[in-house]
């Protein structure tokens, strides 16, 4: 499977970001059916200003927090969810473009964004200084708006569209936004990967 890959390591490598579209996918349609009707079954909170202090404004259901190191919640839909997106072969992708022998997911949640829902421009690593990739599942896609969009690298911005049952992988050093959703409803599973499964290293002593 990783031998069909290569290119598309090259282009995280050097954009900080890809997708991988519905027919170009580590997720098979069954699995990723089941990611969003387990998601969908998750409690949501109101979420208004984010961990790095950005305005935001959306629904969250939580399935791994990382407040100081990471704790499974809602253990009975999330150990389903785990299981799926870390499973002996989506393991090994991660591990792949990254270039890192080991790597453990340290947060999870799912973000439900309806008309007017934005996530205002962040680093992920403000939230945890270890986090080396933001892994986005999109799980519903009738929406307008709510773009993806990327910076630094000394490049131009980066923006993408994600389509149903697409996965972007978005380095955590580069700052990024999810711009407004003009209409429908925006569902989108993420993820963490770091090499630490420890402390939260933003908590200091
Ligand atoms: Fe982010």
């Amino acid at each position: 499977m990783l031998l069909n890959y290569y290119k598309e390591r090259e282009s995280y490598i050097n954009d900080g970001t890809i997708m991988l579209n519905q027919h170009n996918n580590i997720f098979t349609q069954t699995e990723l059916q089941n990611l969003e009707k387990l998601a969908d079954q998750l409690p949501f909170e109101h979420v208004e200003i984010g961990d790095a202090d950005e305005p935001n404004y959306l629904e969250v259901g939580r399935l791994i927090t990382d407040i100081d190191k990471p704790k499974i919640v809602n253990q009975t839909i999330s150990k389903q969810v785990i299981g799926i997106v870390s499973s002996k072969e989506k393991m090994e992708f991660y591990k792949f473009l990254l270039d890192k022998p080991e790597l453990h997911i340290r947060r999870m949640q799912y973000n439900v964004m309806a008309e007017n829902c934005f996530v205002g421009l962040h680093l992920d690593t403000d939230s945890n200084p270890d986090y080396l990739v933001a892994c986005v599942v999109q799980l519903g896609g009738n929406f307008i708006g709510g773009d993806y969009v990327v910076y630094g690298g000394g490049i131009p911005p980066r923006s993408l569209s994600p389509t149903k049952f697409s996965v972007i992988f978005s380095n955590c050093k580069y700052e990024h936004e999810v711009t407004k959703v003009k209409s429908g409803m925006r569902k989108s599973l993420v993820f963490f990967l770091s090499t630490n499964n420890g402390k939260n290293s933003r908590i200091r002593e």
